[in-house]
């Protein structure tokens, strides 16, 4: 079968697309041929070595796909071949990646594709989408609570738009462009600041929400505690994407000496992308100094008594 993959962590340049064998499926596996795979910035980390993964090489990349069942192994229930499928965990804890003709799923780690649910459009969406239902999940927004997104046209924000607002939150949401900030409102939002203008945007949240907003979630990738602190109300939550571009760093788990790394000829990687992240305590996090984090840190963050604010 195709598959894009590589043999050593390093630049894009150590990518290959060729044949690898098709994967044999166990008894609790599921064989998927695949329709739709996409790319997401844990991709890029894994790929390149940032973020330290155990990879069983050949690895073949990506976490994301949908597809059609062609076979399943002899414990299997819950699905059958022609079943349209999609999953999103793919790559990731010792498991091959997505981008390849086929692939050997776990019947756990696969879930059924709604009818008439696009592939592409569907693809698109589970990572970022997931991303979001899991932050909204560990700030448990309520219904009429106030939610601020800086970076509200991204992925993982215009996801968190929608989904706050189906769950009867008040939004507010930040963009970079005319058409970022209308794509917000489109969404759900219900007031909108370009980011450009950080005076401006504090402004129109303080008149949005006068006592300070309930969950502040920064998906820009450039989080700053001090004015995500002061934005929030009395008990508000604050949930912040990590990036490697992200200050404070992040703790993040940086590749092994044993780790093969590529001897390609490097590409100009942004500086963003060459500096080795430095394991350090989450500012207002539960991890523990040089921990392990997901890429999406959740700090419930509780004001001290003497706050009037
Ligand atoms: N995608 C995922 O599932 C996922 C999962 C975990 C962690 N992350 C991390 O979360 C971050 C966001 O990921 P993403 O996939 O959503 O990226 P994205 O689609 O590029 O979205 C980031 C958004 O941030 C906005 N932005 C850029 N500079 C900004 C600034 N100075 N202030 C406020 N907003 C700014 C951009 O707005 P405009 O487009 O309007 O300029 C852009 O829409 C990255 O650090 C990523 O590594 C992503």
């Amino acid at each position: 079968m195709k598959a894009a993959y590589i043999e050593s962590v390093g630049p894009p340049e150590c990518i290959r697309f060729g044949d690898l064998p098709a994967p044999a499926i166990g008894p609790a596996d599921v064989l998927v041929a695949t329709t739709a795979v996409c790319v997401n910035p844990v991709d890029t980390l894994i790929r390149s070595g940032q973020l330290a993964e155990k990879l069983p090489f050949p690895f073949i990349v990506g976490r994301d796909m949908t597809g059609v069942v062609r076979a399943v192994g002899s414990s299997v229930t819950r699905f059958a071949p022609g079943d349209r499928v999609w999953c999103n965990n793919q790559g990731h804890h010792g498991r091959q990646g997505t981008f390849a003709e086929m692939l050997a799923v776990r019947e756990d780690l696969l879930y059924r594709l709604p009818p008439g649910v696009d592939d592409q459009q569907c693809v698109a969406f589970v990572h970022s989408g997931l991303t979001a239902v899991l932050g909204l999940q560990q700030v448990a927004l309520q219904r009429g609570e106030s939610l601020f997104v800086n970076g509200g046209a991204g992925n993982v924000g215009s996801a968190v738009v929608q989904l706050a607002r189906s769950r009867g939150a008040r939004v507010f949401a930040t963009a970079g462009s005319a058409a970022g900030l209308a794509w917000c409102r489109t969404l759900g939002a219900e007031q909108v600041a370009d980011y450009h203008d950080v005076g401006g945007v504090d402004r129109a949240l303080a008149e949005f929400a006068p006592a300070g907003v309930d969950v502040h979630w920064d998906a820009s990738g450039q989080p700053d505690f001090d004015r995500a602190v002061a934005r929030i109300a009395r008990r508000g939550r604050i949930v912040v994407m990590s990036g490697y571009a992200a200050r404070p760093p992040f703790p993040s788990a940086r590749s092994t000496s044993s780790t093969p790394r590529c001897t390609a000829s490097p590409s100009p990687m942004p500086a963003t992308t060459r500096r080795a992240p430095q394991p350090t305590r989450s500012t207002a996090g539960s991890c523990k100094a040089g921990s392990r984090c997901a890429p999406t840190a959740c700090c419930r963050w509780r004001k001290p008594p003497s706050h009037t604010g």
